[in-house]
């Protein structure tokens, strides 16, 4: 056997070398085949997945032992066939069939399989592959606004006129966009309905949570960096939100956390409809619509000298007001028949509906995160029923909320009570008031009160002194 060169002093024999890879090799199959398709030598492991032994192997056409092979058309094209994929007895492998030829002539090939799962390649693969599809949603989430009205659901009274509302603002303007609610009330959710919904739609959507992004770095998020602007800029330079969203609406989200001076750098952009990026020397006009959420109270936030007030009208232009989930409790059935449908995609769930009582025992909750807790108590709920193999979501299987519904119902109960009351001592004192022909005094007597106390409950209870 003829010696092969490495390296230095190192001598290998090519003979040890081809037995360490084919016959000693346990990541990889092999199998040699003369001009025929016979097999003529096969490695140890390839015996091993095949569960046969060597002498029911040697000499037998290869495709009667392995169907799938390509020998075949290898003999015959000349050609190697690189990187198939194929499944033996429950291994995946990755296979290749290379064409053995001498003084022109294909006189056998080389079959190679090597395993997917020895290598975990497959799980690397699939876990790739879960990678990109999260990096495509993101792309897609930065640039792209998912929702439409027709994905925002509720027919409460007050609910659909802000949602009408909202629509028209859409449809007729290009004014700057307010959005209030608490968390959870579908702020987000308005604002990509509105730009859906709005001249702009082919153009991008970006939204921007003010609350997520360090000051120092959310001048350089919203207006962009020139090359050299700071330590650690890109070579080139970034275009900021503002740029990147130019003929589409920027979602401001959370605008109650930026910094007075970040405010006043937005309103300057707001009014000169123009930004300037970090280390630039020359203002860049941009065509963006804004829209901006808040979930905290802005005018007490200008009381107290933490949002500046000019930057407020500004962006009060259009203004929404999304009602709390609490206050539009007789949407909750239809809520939740919504969530129920889209959780079950999402979960593989087979949830077919919420029983009368549950549904009741959920409006008395107060719901403090909104539509956003809803869905998060659904999933629990609906996780709970399917490993008990139910398709009725009912009271026990939102036990885990009891503790808070108990306090909700105790104070709900509490209001009832005081309402109770109320309307009671109300009662008696007009019937007090006719049966004394409206003379106070004599009324007083009659409830047996001192007279300041009956003017008191009087003006309480809306009557003119
Ligand atoms: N009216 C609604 N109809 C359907 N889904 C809603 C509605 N309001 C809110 N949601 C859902 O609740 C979650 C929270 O909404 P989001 O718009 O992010 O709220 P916010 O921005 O006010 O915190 C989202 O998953 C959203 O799809
Ligand atoms: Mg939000």
């Amino acid at each position: 056997m003829e010696n092969f060169m490495l390296w230095g002093e190192q001598k290998l024999e090519i003979g040890r070398i081809l037995e360490a890879l084919f016959t000693e090799n346990q990541f990889m199959a092999a199998m040699i085949v003369d001009d025929k398709g016979r097999i003529v030598s096969i490695s140890e492991t390839y015996l091993k997945v095949l569960n046969l032994s060597r002498e029911e192997v040697i000499g037998r056409p290869a495709k009667e032992i392995t169907p799938h092979t390509r020998v075949m058309n290898v003999l015959k094209n000349g050609k190697a066939v690189v990187g198939y994929n194929w499944r033996i007895n429950d291994h995946n492998m990755i296979a290749s069939t290379i064409p053995i030829i001498q003084e022109g002539m294909v006189v056998g090939a080389f079959a190679y399989s090597v395993f997917m799962d020895i290598w975990n390649a497959q799980d690397t693969i699939e876990n790739l592959i879960t990678e990109i599809n999260m990096y495509k949603d993101e792309v897609d989430n930065l640039y792209k606004a998912k929702y439409s009205f027709d994905d925002i659901i509720g027919k409460n009274e007050a609910f659909r006129k802000v949602k009408k509302f909202a629509r028209q603002v859409a449809q007729h303007t290009i004014s700057t966009v307010l959005l209030c609610g608490e968390s959870g009330t579908g702020k987000e959710l308005f604002a990509q309905a509105i730009h859906n919904q709005s001249s702009r739609s082919r153009f991008p959507f970006l939204r921007i949570n003010c609350a997520a992004i360090p000051e120092n770095l959310l001048e350089a998020e919203l207006f962009g960096y020139e090359e050299g602007a700071f330590t650690g800029a890109k070579k080139g330079g970034k275009p900021g939100k503002f740029e990147l969203a130019n003929g589409g609406t920027i979602f401001l989200d959370e605008i109650g956390e930026m910094t007075l001076t970040m405010q006043s750098k937005l309103l300057v952009a707001l009014q000169e409809q123009e930004i300037e990026r970090l280390g630039g020397r020359h203002p860049i006009k941009v065509n963006v619509r804004v829209i901006a959420a808040s979930n905290k109270n802005l005018e007490n936030m200008i009381e107290s000298g933490i949002f500046r007030e000019d930057l407020y009208y500004r962006l009060n232009v259009v203004r929404l007001d999304l009602p709390p989930l609490r206050k539009r409790a007789d949407d909750i059935p239809l809520l939740c028949q919504h969530i129920i449908t889209h959780l079950n995609c999402r979960l593989h769930t087979g949830t077919k509906k919420i029983s009368s009582s549950a549904l009741e025992m959920l409006s008395t909750y107060a719901w403090p995160g909104n539509v956003r807790e809803l869905e998060n108590v659904l999933e629990r709920a609906m996780i709970l029923a399917d490993m008990e193999k139910t398709q009725v979501l009912d009271e026990r299987h939102f036990m885990f909320i009891k503790k808070q519904l108990d306090l909700c119902r105790a104070a709900h109960d509490q209001q009832n009570l005081k309402n109770a009351v109320r309307e009671f001592e109300r009662d008696l004192i007009e019937k007090a008031l006719q049966d004394a022909d409206y003379d106070r005094v004599k009324a007083a007597e009659l409830l047996g009160i001192d007279l300041s106390t009956l003017y008191r409950k009087l003006k309480k209870y809306g009557y003119s002194a």
